[in-house]
């Protein structure tokens, strides 16, 4: 099993760019193989998790060419074969690993095809709820069960159904039950509606978009007429601003360092990360160069002494992702920062109110735990720790993060689960690490494409 070992470090003058967005590499898998024709996906993230969405879709009947890969992880340049919106019955089972993406979204697509087909996951998927998506689904006509150890859970068994179009009021804001239901109208006869209760990410209506679906935006409802075919059409993923956030943080925290982070997904539903860390003193500047579609552009951050902020309760769908590496930055801050109405991070990878409360005490930080969220009282002096990432990529590169900032060496256990968001994380953080303490500025090296 492998672990990063990380010591403080004292300055951070980089420029680079991470790998391609996570969310929007779900979804091009997913429209490149129900389009129309051949579609050119670029920067696609080589992760395990968008890998076995890709892979689900070809044993969905869409074959795929590799353009380009990253080496040792998988493709990152691709050509996909679309289907028309004509599945076949895969052979197998379908495996989403660890990808509440993947499972949620593939259930939306799977919901109304005339074959069966299940889907399973690995024990932290096979333990998150998928109530949220069997009950629109189920009320469209879909015959989903849930055949997990825990009630409510993957696997799950998809039966043949024909789906008729319903307007669902979403009880929680999450993108992925939205994307699920947007997915299922596509199959549905008629007009397809999701109400959110609040903003979430709008990957899914804005590559529907591109691939020239007609989609409807009234207030929060967001609709779809089924039998629509997506057209073909290549799309560009940008970086993903979730795994720049965790340099972001670095930078953020170190007074006089400056990050430039290149061509990253500039999406106003993803970048409240930007707006939290200017509250608490960052100073940054966001440099939109393409703005079709989805935005994409620079970041660049100039640290300082951060001052602790509350999280605002229609920011945390915007930033939930970010929330265990936020912590760390409140962790390094002075005073009181806030999180709550945030429940919904117990149900993610790991349930990360309880691992990052664990993870910031054991390094020496006042954390307080809330059902809902946590307050951390910052500045008080990080120590080292070992730390258990349980298997959550996001808690493993949060606490990464804070380790470059506490006495002594910090280890971080059960790594390798940081390839299910973000492959070559290592390489970034071992280059960070030894282009510490003099003034020089570095480019840090990007990951090497084969
Ligand atoms: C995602 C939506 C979010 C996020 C996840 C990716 C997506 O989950 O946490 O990592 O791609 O739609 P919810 O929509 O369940 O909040």
């Amino acid at each position: 099993m492998s672990e990063f070992r990380v010591k403080a470090i004292s300055k951070l003058h980089a420029e680079f760019s991470v790998p391609g967005d996570k969310s929007m590499s779900h979804r091009a898998a997913i429209l490149g193989a129900l389009s129309n024709g051949v579609c050119t996906i670029r920067n696609f993230l080589p992760s395990e998790d968008c890998l076995n969405t890709l892979n689900a879709m070809r044993s969905l009947g869409a074959s795929y060419d590799v353009l380009a890969e990253l080496a040792g992880y998988g493709p990152t340049d691709l050509r996909i074969h679309g289907q028309s919106m004509k599945l076949t019955a895969p052979s197998a089972p379908i495996d989403c690993g660890n990808a509440g993406t993947g499972m949620r979204l593939l259930a939306g697509l799977l919901a109304g095809q005339a074959f069966h087909t299940e889907l399973f996951g690995d024990a932290s998927l096979s333990s998150r709820p998928m109530g949220r998506i069997t009950v629109p689904l189920g009320q469209m006509g879909a015959n989903i069960e849930t055949r997990g150890k825990k009630p409510g859970c993957a696997p799950l068994f998809i039966h043949p159904a024909k789906l008729r179009a319903i307007t669902y009021d979403m009880p929680v804001a999450s993108a992925q039950v939205k994307s699920a239901v947007l997915l299922a109208g596509l199959f549905a006869e008629g007009k397809t509606t999701v109400i959110q209760p609040a903003e979430t990410r709008d990957h899914t209506e804005r590559m529907l978009t591109s691939f020239r679906v007609s989609t409807r935006r009234d207030g929060q409802a967001i609709s779809i007429f089924g039998g629509q075919t997506p057209e073909a059409c290549d799309f560009t993923v940008p970086g993903d601003i979730s795994s720049a956030a965790f340099w972001l943080v670095a930078a953020a925290a170190i007074p006089g360092s400056r990050l430039l982070i290149k061509n990253v997904g500039l999406n106003p539903t993803r970048t409240a990360i930007l707006k939290v860390l200017s509250r608490m003193g960052a100073h940054m500047t966001e440099i939109v160069h393409h703005s079709e579609g989805e935005p994409i552009g620079h970041i660049e951050i100039h640290g300082a002494h951060l001052t602790g902020t509350t999280l605002l309760i229609d920011e945390i769908p915007n930033l939930i992702d970010e929330i265990p590496v936020i912590a760390v930055a409140a962790a390094l801050a002075k005073g009181r920062t806030i999180i709550r109405n945030a429940k919904e991070l117990r149900v993610k990878e790991t349930d990360r109110i309880t691992t990052v409360v664990e993870g910031l005490r054991s390094m020496g930080a006042d954390v307080e735990e809330f059902d809902d969220g946590m307050e951390i009282n910052g500045g008080t002096p990080l120590h080292a720790a070992v730390i258990e990432s349980s298997g959550d990529h996001r808690i493993a590169m949060a606490f990464a993060i804070a380790g470059l900032f506490a006495k002594g060496e910090t280890i971080i256990k059960d790594t390798d689960c940081v390839n299910t968001s973000y492959p070559g994380f290592a390489h970034h953080l071992n280059a960070i690490r030894h282009e510490r303490s003099d003034s020089a500025d570095f480019t840090l090296p990007m990951i090497s494409h084969a």
